[in-house]
């Protein structure tokens, strides 16, 4: 008598790669980075940010520093945070900032997003803020890694070991740990929307069952990686939030399907990629919520343009949005969140998408040629 068994396949849990399986496991990430950290009266507890309230209200800048994946939750995080709080929000690769004057004070917080604590440009980005007296809040998956031993504070996610090089519930874990530290900034500093805070509290709450909505969505998502799989050009277009979420879109795919992708903000389009655009060019596009009518419209109006010159529409939009219908040739629905915390749920259907193009392409997914899980040399 013979089975057939090894650690690998052991560990992946009857998944084909650790990358299904840690998409998969979001719903529970996203719930266990959330846990204990909202009270039963609806207040946050950030005790781990260890800065008194004075502190706290007498931050006037945040600088957000990270690298790859972790660089799209910071940008995210800045219309979050400055939307909450009113605080001025920097945004900044850590390959950049390190080399840079930048300008801090005391009153300046630094954002260090990392999900390994171990990335070379991050740590020296930390280390070149601290040097100039500015106060260092690292968002961390990995306990006691250097960047949260070296900053002056973290808030650790709980998204538990991440083994494919390509970032899933790191990601998603990273922006609910950026949202609760921009509610906290604004909980403290009684800022001007307490009642909206209340209410995105309560939807953060449901975030881990909108999340196993949306992955119990993903069969066509699949089907549509597969049949895309020879295509060597994609597009992914996104406008406020949207926009972060195009970027990790064209990067996962960059990433696994080493498909030429890249992803811009919908109203650059005629400031040049819509040159881009040709017969059956695939472009991903992910709509904001019809609780932003601004913002919807006009990216209904891109995607009418991009048509127009032959796309083939991937449209990414909320429950219930059928004025999107007409112009997608594929559309996938995710369940309905504010604007701001959308990305929760948009970003899923191209995580999926691109390891299963990659997987239809017969490439390794969890081990992409050229890249590492953590980059700690420069
Ligand atoms: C590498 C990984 C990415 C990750 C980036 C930043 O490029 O392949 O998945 O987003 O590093 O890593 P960090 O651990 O600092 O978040």
């Amino acid at each position: 008598f013979h089975v057939d068994w090894d650690v690998a396949a052991a560990e992946k849990g009857g998944y084909d790669y650790f990358m299904d399986k840690e998409i998969d496991e979001q719903p529970q990430a996203v719930a266990d980075t959330l846990l204990g950290r909202i009270s039963a009266e609806g207040r946050l507890q950030l005790d781990e940010m260890r800065m008194s309230e004075s502190e706290l209200r007498s931050v006037d800048k945040v600088i957000v520093i990270a690298a790859g994946t972790s660089y799209h939750a910071g940008m995210i995080a800045k219309y979050a945070i400055e939307h909450w709080t009113r605080i001025p929000v920097e945004v900044e690769l850590a390959s950049e900032f390190r080399y840079r004057d930048p300008i801090l004070t005391r009153d300046t917080l630094v954002l260090v997003i990392s999900q390994s604590g171990e990335t070379a440009d991050t740590l020296m980005a930390l280390r070149h803020a601290k040097d100039q007296h500015a106060r260092v809040l690292a968002i961390c998956n990995s306990n006691g890694a250097t960047i949260p031993r070296e900053a002056d504070a973290v808030v650790y996610t709980h998204g538990g070991p991440e083994i494919a090089v390509a970032s899933t519930k790191a990601f998603l874990t990273q922006l609910i740990a950026c949202y609760l530290v921009g509610l906290y900034l604004a909980q403290v500093r009684a800022a001007k929307f307490p009642d909206e805070i209340a209410d995105i509290l309560e939807q953060l709450s449901q975030a881990p069952a909108k999340v196993r909505e949306t992955l119990d969505r993903m069969g066509p998502v699949r089907e549509l990686g597969r049949l895309l799989k020879d295509e060597g050009r994609v597009l992914f277009l996104g406008r406020h939030v949207g926009y972060p979420v195009a970027l990790e879109g064209a990067l996962k795919l960059k990433e696994l399907a080493y498909v030429h992708a890249e992803g811009f903000a919908a109203g650059e389009l005629k400031h040049g990629p819509i040159a881009l655009v040709d017969q059956g060019l695939p472009v991903v596009v992910v709509v904001p919520p019809a609780d932003r009518p601004l913002l919807h419209d006009k990216i209904v109006s891109n995607i009418q343009e991009i048509r127009a010159r032959g796309a083939r529409t991937i449209v990414i939009a909320e429950d219930g949005d059928t004025a999107v219908a007409p112009f997608a040739d594929t559309l996938i629905y995710v369940p309905e969140l504010p604007t701001l915390l959308q990305p929760l749920v948009a970003t899923v259907p191209l995580q999926v998408f691109a390891s299963a193009l990659a997987d239809a392409k017969g490439l390794d997914v969890d081990q992409p040629r050229n890249l590492a899980k953590s980059v700690t040399v420069e």
